[in-house]
């Protein structure tokens, strides 16, 4: 199967040296890439700056903005059949770019600050996939009822949901433990290494061929 994931954290711009970002590392996004290209699927990684390696055989597209994201997202998408869309998306950016330096001078600076398109949002309706969708959802509380309201409405099949208020798993930690929240029940997948969680994912959409 064509399998699309985006990954890692997205990178706004406020002047050519200082930009807004997240702690998200891409750690659960690539482990999902490396494990689904292991089971034999097509996979296009889309991702922000991150660290990590591309896994071998991946096709890669490198995004730092939320736009960015969205654009490449919008271009593939409608021919996967898959959506596994677990990047840490900036939600707000600056209004303004600076296109010089910003100099220090009141004792006060205001960013202001607009939304981004919602690019999981977006999938099913501007984008018109019709694949199994995959969001994820970083709740500090109601963990549960945010990511089966974030489900339902922006059209997924399955939301990945993480207490990101926990500081040993999720954002930048080695483990997972996560509520897998489908349309009509819920799972809970014990503390694992990413991979794991990745491998258990990845056995969701099934074969590669
Ligand atoms: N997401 C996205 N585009 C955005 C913001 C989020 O595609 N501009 C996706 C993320 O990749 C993730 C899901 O939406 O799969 C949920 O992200 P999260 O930050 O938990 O939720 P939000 O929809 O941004 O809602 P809120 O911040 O209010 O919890």
């Amino acid at each position: 199967m064509k399998v699309l994931i985006t990954a890692g954290p997205t990178r706004e711009a406020i002047d050519p040296v200082r930009y807004l970002t997240n702690r998200s590392s891409g750690k659960m996004g690539y482990a999902i890439a490396g494990e689904a290209v292991r089971a034999g699927h097509q996979v296009l990684l889309i991702s922000g700056p991150t660290s990590l390696d591309v896994p071998d055989g991946i096709d890669f597209i490198p995004v730092e903005t939320a736009e960015e994201m969205y654009n490449a997202v919008a271009n593939y998408l409608p021919r996967m059949d898959v959506g596994i869309l677990a990047a840490a998306v900036a939600d707000y950016t600056p209004r303004v770019f600076s296109h010089q330096k910003i100099k220090k001078s009141d004792d006060t600076l205001t960013l202001e600050l607009i939304k981004t398109k919602d690019i999981l949002g977006s999938a099913r309706v501007a984008m018109g996939f019709t694949g199994f969708l995959i969001g994820f959802a970083a709740e500090t509380e109601n963990v549960e009822a945010n990511a089966r309201h974030k489900l339902v409405t922006k059209g997924c099949d399955l939301v990945v949901a993480n207490d990101v208020s926990r500081s040993d798993i999720g954002f930048d930690s080695h483990d997972n433990e996560a509520l897998l929240v489908f349309p009509d029940h819920t799972e809970h997948f014990a503390k694992a290494a990413k991979h794991e969680l990745a491998m258990y994912l990845v056995s969701l959409i099934g074969g590669g061929e």
